[in-house]
């Protein structure tokens, strides 16, 4: 799902909506029961201020969060893409409360600044 318009591709149901909005939860949730995993690359437009722009990365992955506890099977598996900043501390502790084995790695073609949380 995104909240831009994506080209069809054989084989997969497209969604677009907002991650940030029940409704858009609930659109998943009319296409599948339960998912075995939930992967979330979603990133805001960059400003060019990257206080705000890790703040509304942090605000997506919430919302990703939210959607992974809402349609995940027990034992389901969440990987979300993060900007670092200061407010990720509160975010992994966030994450902690739901999932027993949580890692942050950074791939080296994300660059100094990115993190990503599984
Ligand atoms: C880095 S791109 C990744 C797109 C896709 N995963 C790919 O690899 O081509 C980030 C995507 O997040 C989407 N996005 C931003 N805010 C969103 C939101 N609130 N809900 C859903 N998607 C959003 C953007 O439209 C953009 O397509």
């Amino acid at each position: 799902m995104d909240i831009l318009p994506i080209d069809e591709i054989e084989g997969v149901d497209i969604i677009k909506g907002d991650i940030r909005l029940d409704t858009t939860i609930e659109k998943i949730r009319g296409k599948i029961e339960k998912a075995d995993v939930v992967i979330c690359d979603a990133a805001p437009n960059l400003s060019g201020s990257w206080s705000y722009d890790h703040a509304r990365s942090i605000d997506l992955a919430t919302s990703a969060l939210e959607c992974a506890r809402k349609i995940l099977k027990l034992g389901g598996n969440f990987a979300v893409k993060v900007f670092q900043g200061d407010m990720f501390p509160g975010f992994l502790n966030k994450v902690r409360e739901y999932f027993g084995k949580v890692q942050a790695f950074s791939p080296e073609a994300s660059g100094s600044k990115a993190l990503r949380y599984m």
